[in-house]
């Protein structure tokens, strides 16, 4: 079954419709930057009975969690608000489970674990690119290491997902760029994994459909509103993908390249997925084909306008790399099985070695 918001609201200046939708204390979970962005402000001035947490770190660990959801015992809310990137959307997750539960957020690793009523959760989007507010997994990291951590239950959908692309005009360029090649990633890789179905590709593809005309402009910095507006909703899909499917070999193999160099997301997953993509082209190289001729150089072509400095490991590096690729959960959804020696051959063609 697919779980998906049960309402989403499009269009630019949506973020007007927020008191339609939600009722009695409201919490804002957000960051400094949306703050400093004036989008905060935005939301508050539309509704009457407000606080805001505005605490939220890039790459929420357990603790991070941990401190929203104190703040939000302080506050009790009826509902909560998740606006910002990733980051503040599974921080406002994760401080679902810990409200209705209790506990720390590694006891609900996995799928289906969450315990008693979650309040109900409002996702808005300040980037487009993660598809958090379209899924019902946090995605945070233990406490003391780098290592993801991915808590999913369906009570931690968001009831309504907010998608104005007004907001997202407040994205430094890196991090729109790093942001449209994240979901483009999304759309690819949960095309062609092994638990993709008939209705999970339709996502995927209508996702990959809604990118392709705009993806362009945004890496190079002149979309238009409406431009974003297409992006943001393909973003959206392609979350609502995941949800249906799963991801592949270059999420796999982009998160240890994140937990030991700390080289952002998007910008890990994309050094990664041509490589992949080549990887698994004698596997599904026909729905590579239907989603767009010559799709691999295109993606390597789209890569290109990011302007993403190359990633240089250690050569001593790429065996412990390989061996934490293989153990990630999201490779063994890979179309075709990769194993050590498979991630360390991809590394090294997809690495600058030192
Ligand atoms: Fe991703």
């Amino acid at each position: 079954m697919t779980t998906t918001p049960q309402k989403i609201i499009e269009g630019p200046g949506s973020l007007s419709k927020l008191p339609e939708v939600v009722s009695g204390r409201v919490l804002i979970v957000t960051d400094p930057g949306i703050v400093a962005a004036g989008h905060v402000q935005r939301a508050v001035a539309l509704l009457e009975n407000v606080v805001v947490y505005e605490g939220v770190k890039e790459n929420p660990t357990e603790s991070d969690v941990a401190a929203c959801a104190e703040f939000a015992r302080g506050v009790k809310p009826e509902v909560l608000v998740g606006l910002g990137g990733g980051s503040s959307m599974d921080t406002a997750k994760g401080t679902l489970f810990l409200l209705s539960g209790g506990g720390v957020m590694s006891d609900y690793q996995g799928h289906g674990k969450a315990k008693g009523e979650m309040l109900p959760f409002v996702a808005i989007p300040t980037t487009a690119g993660t598809g958090s507010e379209c899924q019902s997994y946090a995605v945070l990291c233990r406490d003391g290491s780098h290592e993801k951590m991915a808590c999913g239950d369906p009570r931690a959908m968001a009831r309504v997902a907010i998608l104005d692309a007004e907001l997202t005009g407040s994205m430094p360029l890196r991090v729109a760029r790093l942001s449209a090649l994240d979901a483009l990633s999304h759309a690819l890789e949960s095309a062609v994994c092994n638990t993709a179905t008939d209705e999970s590709r339709e996502f995927s593809f209508a996702a990959f459909r809604r990118m392709e005309p705009v993806i362009e402009s945004v890496l190079r910095g002149t979309a238009s509103l409406a431009e974003r507006g297409e992006m943001l909703a393909g973003a959206a899909m392609a979350g609502r993908a995941i949800e249906a499917s799963m991801l592949g070999g270059a999420h796999a193999s982009a998160n240890p390249l994140t937990a030991h160099l700390g080289v952002a997301h998007g910008r890990a997953v994309l050094t990664m997925l041509p490589a992949v993509m080549r990887w698994n082209q004698s596997e599904v190289g026909r729905i590579y084909d239907d989603l767009r001729p010559d799709l691999i150089s295109w993606v390597e072509e789209m890569r290109g306008l990011a302007e993403l400095e190359p990633v240089e490991v250690p050569e001593c590096l790429v065996s412990t790399l390989a061996d934490e690729a293989s153990q990630q959960w999201t490779g063994r959804f890979n179309p075709r099985p990769l194993v050590a020696a498979d991630f360390e051959q991809l590394y090294r063609e997809a690495l600058l070695l030192k």
